[in-house]
């Protein structure tokens, strides 16, 4: 093996102050750890580094256990396992990890990065069982719609969410949609039918007086899943409620807790002027579904521009009459409702 390389890994591990400079990305963690460790164990060098080599292997070795520890905890449903890191929010390291006990369960862990957003946190579980609660057809319906909370605890007085997991075999973000489509964009054939299920599910959360505050790319899942048995069918899951606001704080002037910061483009000007309403997240699912669609047919752009009109004063609060608008106009574009089956495109 070259010295040169094991002086690399000597130097990044001793000089890494969290697990996070030696494992960047979260998805091969593992991989990582396998291939620094092969290098750096001190079996495996001369005499003059092994004093530096069994230091460097206990510091890898101790960073990765954290990494995987982290979310690892006993609550009142049982243990939560096998904890694997998944993904970053923008205020959560997220991981994958099942429940052992009475109940067995595959979860989403949300664990928040800074104590001082614990409070968002709350936010996520406040609105996710508001929006669970209630009996009505409609709301079996909807209870699809947005993750189910499985559990809530702290961790080091750190706040914990853990959420349904969608698998990744059927759900596709719309970011990450827009990716595998490509430059051209998502064909408006499925733009179609995801904006109506999107619409469907903001009408839902406005019903139960909740505004979402981030319908970003990133936050719309969309999948066929075969629901509750049987033929297949689009499915959307909004997620992320950490900065969902209830109308009767917005009375009060509360606007939306932090704006992520990549996205800024997609936030309507009261959002700043601290005066949202429900047609905010119209906008911003409007916008989402702008930035990501195929060129949007003639027919379609009136659509668009009243949703994205600046002035909250000329555009509508009310999603069902925005949702019964869509459905016209792709009546008149398409011809009757038709599944069309979502055909995802290989990534490299
Ligand atoms: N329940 C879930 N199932 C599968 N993937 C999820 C789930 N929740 C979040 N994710 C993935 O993790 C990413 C970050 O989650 P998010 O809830 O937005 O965290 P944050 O509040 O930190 O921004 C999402 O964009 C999505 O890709
Ligand atoms: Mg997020």
């Amino acid at each position: 093996m070259a010295i040169s390389q094991l002086e690399k890994t000597l130097i990044l591990i001793e000089s890494a102050t969290s697990a996070t400079a030696i494992f960047p990305d979260l998805s091969n963690h593992q991989k990582r750890y396998h291939m620094l460790a092969q290098i750096c164990h001190p079996d495996h060098v001369s005499d003059m580094f092994k004093h530096r080599a069994s230091a460097a292997f206990a510091k890898l070795s101790s960073l990765y256990a954290s990494l995987n520890g982290k979310a690892k905890s006993t609550t009142k449903l049982g243990k939560w396992t096998e904890v694997t890191p998944f993904a970053k929010g923008v205020i959560c390291d997220l991981y994958i990890g099942k429940l052992t006990g009475v109940f067995e369960a595959t979860g989403t862990i949300k664990v928040v990065q800074d104590l001082a957003d614990n409070d968002l946190m709350d936010r996520e579980v406040t609105a996710l069982k508001i929006l669970a609660a209630g009996s009505t057809t409609e709301d079996t319906h909807f209870q699809r719609k947005v993750p189910a909370v499985l559990d809530s605890f702290e961790v080091d007085d750190r706040r914990v969410n853990v959420l349904s997991h969608l698998s990744s075999t059927f759900f596709y973000s719309l970011e990450t949609l827009h990716k595998l489509f490509g430059v051209g964009g998502i064909p408006f054939r499925h733009i179609v039918w995801m904006m109506n299920k999107t619409l469907m599910c903001l009408g839902y959360a406005h019903e139960k007086e909740l505004i979402h505050g981030a319908v970003l790319p990133e936050h719309l899942m969309f999948g066929d899943v075969s629901i509750p048995v049987g033929e297949l069918g689009h499915s959307v899951v909004l997620i992320d409620w950490t900065c969902s606001v209830p109308f009767d704080q917005v009375k009060k002037g509360v606007s939306i807790p932090l704006i992520v910061k990549d996205r800024s483009d997609n936030y309507p000007p009261e959002v700043r002027l601290k005066k949202i309403r429900p047609s905010t997240d119209l906008y911003m699912a409007a916008k989402a579904f702008q930035q990501v669609s195929e060129p949007i047919p003639a027919r379609f752009k009136p659509f668009f521009d009243l949703c994205l009109v600046e002035s909250t004063k000329s555009r509508p609060d009310d999603v069902w009459e925005i949702r019964d608008m869509w459905m016209a106009l792709a009546k008149q574009e398409y011809g009757e409702r038709k599944y069309v089956k979502l055909e995802v495109p290989k990534g490299d």
